[in-house]
């Protein structure tokens, strides 16, 4: 199978942890058809870690918990399939997951054989518990045969957390989208710390091989498993709306695939037509799948252009500080330098308003933690 674009879905983890079960994985199907999820993109529901029992059954098998999963795997996955989603599951490379069940190591064939029988179209394939004997590279190499080896087409979702050098052989050991750096926490330093370190690696990401950002955390505010509320004071440093505007602006514009980790039974109406803001995917699923000219990369500051496959360009400025700042992009760093004779018209990307034309450079005040997402048109002075 080729993956073209970033995959797009939800997945259980962020919110839910080991708190998962047959009824919220059928209600979060019906929500995602429902409240237009699917019909934006969001095409995988991925149930993550701590599906199954701590041990496997007699025959070598993963059995799936019968308390959380009564009917078993299949049964989800064909209800998930029923309302038109793809369905995605969860193993790891060592010995056993991260929240230690019984993880793939030496059991690979096995378990892509169990998968694809019960209709899994997505692995996600984490990397805990892995025998330091072993070599990373070649049982991802492993598990990416094994898939391949049942005849189903099944994503490929690697999860080494960028460790390794993991972009350097990702896409050649097989995996469609690998996680390019550490776990995600429902804070903006997280959003901003894992946007920085991925800006150095995002050249890697391409069609069939895509870095992956994490699961977002848009809409979470500070709750549920990756959520950081502070016991002392649950008030303190929650969330807000404009940091999570950033955090898919710049999911969206690094090609980041997106996978919603907030619980779409519940998001409100900010957070989910943020997250079904049709002009932001579209830039997310562009088929060029360029990966951005990184102007400035830090926490503090993140500033960058994107080309677009109708010959757009995208440009965006971020402020991971406390502060407002004026920010700037001079457009000789793009390509364009002063006595070109052409100038940018330009749009918001998030609403399309016109902004007017831009000579030069884009000089522009960015809220704290917020960002400034255009879309522009190469046009003559
Ligand atoms: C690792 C992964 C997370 C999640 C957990 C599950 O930390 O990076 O995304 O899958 O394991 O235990």
């Amino acid at each position: 199978m080729v993956v073209n674009k970033p995959p797009m879905g939800w997945n259980s983890w962020n919110t839910f942890g080991e708190d998962i079960n047959e009824q919220l994985i059928m209600e979060t199907a019906d929500k995602m058809v429902e409240d237009g999820y699917l019909a934006a993109g969001y095409e995988y529901l991925v149930i993550d870690d701590c599906w199954s029992l701590r041990q496997r059954g007699e025959d070598g098998r993963i059995v799936p918990d019968p308390v959380k999963f009564p009917h078993g795997m299949k049964y989800v996955a064909d209800y998930v399939h029923s309302k038109g989603l793809k369905f995605g599951m969860y193993s790891c490379a060592g010995v056993m997951t991260c929240a230690d069940y019984p993880g793939s190591y030496d059991h690979e064939f096995v378990d892509a054989q169990t998968f694809a029988e019960w209709g899994v179209d997505y692995l996600k394939y984490d990397f805990c518990n892995f025998p330091t004997v072993a070599n990373g590279e070649h049982r991802y190499r492993v598990m990416s045969m094994a898939l391949k080896a049942t005849g189903r087409d099944i994503l490929f979702a690697a999860c080494n957390w960028g460790s390794d050098n993991c972009h350097h052989w990702m896409r050649s050991a097989g995996a469609h989208i690998y996680r390019s750096t550490g776990d995600i926490f429902d804070k903006f330093e997280s959003t901003m710390w894992i946007a920085q370190d991925q800006a150095k690696k995002l050249y890697a990401s391409a069609p069939n091989c895509f870095n992956d950002m994490d699961m977002l955390t848009i809409g979470m505010y500070g709750k549920g498993n990756v959520g950081m509320i502070d016991p002392e004071d649950p008030t303190k440093g929650l969330p807000t709306d404009e940091e999570y505007r950033t955090q898919f602006a710049l999911w969206c514009a690094f090609g980041s695939p997106l996978m919603i980790g907030g619980d779409i039974r519940n998001m409100n109406d900010y957070c989910k037509n943020l997250l079904q803001n049709k002009n932001l995917i579209e830039i997310n699923q562009d088929p060029a799948c360029n990966a951005p000219i990184v102007i400035t990369s830090s926490t503090d500051s993140i500033a960058f252009a994107r080309h677009m496959s109708d010959n757009t360009v995208v440009l965006g400025l971020v402020n991971g500080t406390a502060e407002p700042a004026r920010m700037y992009i001079f457009f000789d760093e793009i390509g364009l330098p002063s006595d070109a004779p052409y100038a940018l018209e330009c749009l918001d990307a998030f609403t399309g308003e016109s902004l007017g034309r831009m000579e030069d450079y884009l000089l522009q005040q960015v809220e704290p933690h917020g960002c400034h997402l255009i879309r522009a048109k190469i046009v003559k002075k």
